[in-house]
């Protein structure tokens, strides 16, 4: 009797997926599982066994009914499925979802375009860098407490005996004695836009961030140019009513040094709840430090140069007139966020 319930069911089985309608379904079924159908008479078969035979063909005849009733109902369901496969060209499409550059990368490429505009050349440094030209040729020499500032990041790897230890750049800053040693002879007048990594994480700070740098050296350079060119940033990328004003401030690398703010685009000056009496701190700025240019190569008494250092996220938050109660935010991947710009 075994092999007879094997043989029929696979023999169904073979029937169920060569079916083509529903109606030849039906007919397999009564055929093998209806009232007087092939494995039904078997089940009538059973009580004339032995008590052993009949445990173990009964589970089997069991076993091949199941199969057969689920195999069917697929059958069925799959033969459903096809026949819905027509093509209607009147039904309205489905718009394929676009996405768009990340706003960072959005606000980089307006930055770079910016300073393009007027002669700047936009180059990237190496992110992981050395400890020289992120800080020591900087003018912060080892244990100098300015560089507490920069909360770093260093790689555990052998330091180099003249440029020390290797670390994740805190500052696009690394990159003005770089350039200076790529140029050689002036005129600079460079664009930095990089990655920045420092040890902080809270609401107003992310350990990996960016920062664009602007190196110009040149002969006679002045604060003068220093501050047409931050007020050609403001109109440019913030609307032509914004000015920029200097804060006496003090860096290794500048001298003098100031912090730059922004007249608040919604106050213009009056002082507003996103401002502070009515201006925005930009980033830090500055004519080059002599002993930078010496170690750049660069003449310090023929040739003179400013530089500025801000964060992209901030001058972005600013531009957009965006408060955004947490920057963390910006990196969160949360689309209903990053659909908005
Ligand atoms: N590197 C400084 C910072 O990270 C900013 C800066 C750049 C200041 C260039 C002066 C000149 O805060």
């Amino acid at each position: 009797m075994r092999e007879e319930i094997l043989s029929l069911k696979n023999q169904a089985i073979s029937q169920i997926h060569l079916a083509k309608t529903a109606e030849e379904l039906e007919e397999i079924r009564i055929n093998y599982l209806g009232r007087s159908g092939k494995l039904t008479q078997l089940f009538k078969n059973l009580s004339s066994e032995q008590i052993d035979e009949k445990k173990l063909n009964g589970l089997l005849l069991n076993e091949a009914k199941a199969t057969l009733t689920t195999s069917i109902a697929s059958r069925k369901n799959s033969l459903k499925e096809s026949a819905r496969d027509w093509f209607d060209p009147t039904i309205p499409g489905i718009k394929p979802t676009i996405g768009h550059l990340h706003l960072i990368t959005q606000a980089i490429d307006e930055i770079a375009k910016t300073f393009i505009q007027i002669g700047f050349v936009r180059v990237r440094y190496p992110e992981v860098e050395w400890d020289w030209f992120a800080f020591e040729g900087l003018n912060m020499p080892k244990d100098h407490p300015a560089r507490d500032e920069w909360e770093t990041f260093f790689i555990t790897s052998a330091p180099d005996p003249k440029f020390g230890q290797m670390v994740l750049t805190p500052h696009t800053s690394s990159g003005q004695i770089r350039e200076m040693k790529r140029v050689k002879i002036p005129p600079i007048r460079m664009i930095n836009i990089a990655k920045c990594y420092r040890r902080q994480i809270d609401t107003s700070h992310v350990p990996m961030f960016h920062q664009f740098e602007g190196l110009v050296v040149d002969k006679d350079i002045s604060i003068v140019n220093l501050k047409g060119t931050l007020d050609y940033f403001a109109r440019n990328f913030f609307g032509k009513e914004r000015i920029t004003r200097l804060r006496p401030f003090h860096f290794q690398f500048t001298e003098p040094s100031f912090e730059v703010d922004v007249s608040c685009g919604i106050c213009r000056g009056r002082g507003c709840k996103l401002c502070k009496e009515g201006w925005l701190e930009l980033g830090g700025a500055g004519m080059v430090h002599p002993t930078v240019l010496k170690n750049g190569g660069v003449d310090p008494d023929k040739y003179s140069g400013f530089a500025f250092g801000w964060g992209v996220e901030r001058t972005f938050m600013m531009k957009a007139g965006l408060s955004i109660p947490d920057i963390r935010l910006l990196y969160s991947s949360d689309l209903r966020f990053l659909k908005q710009f």
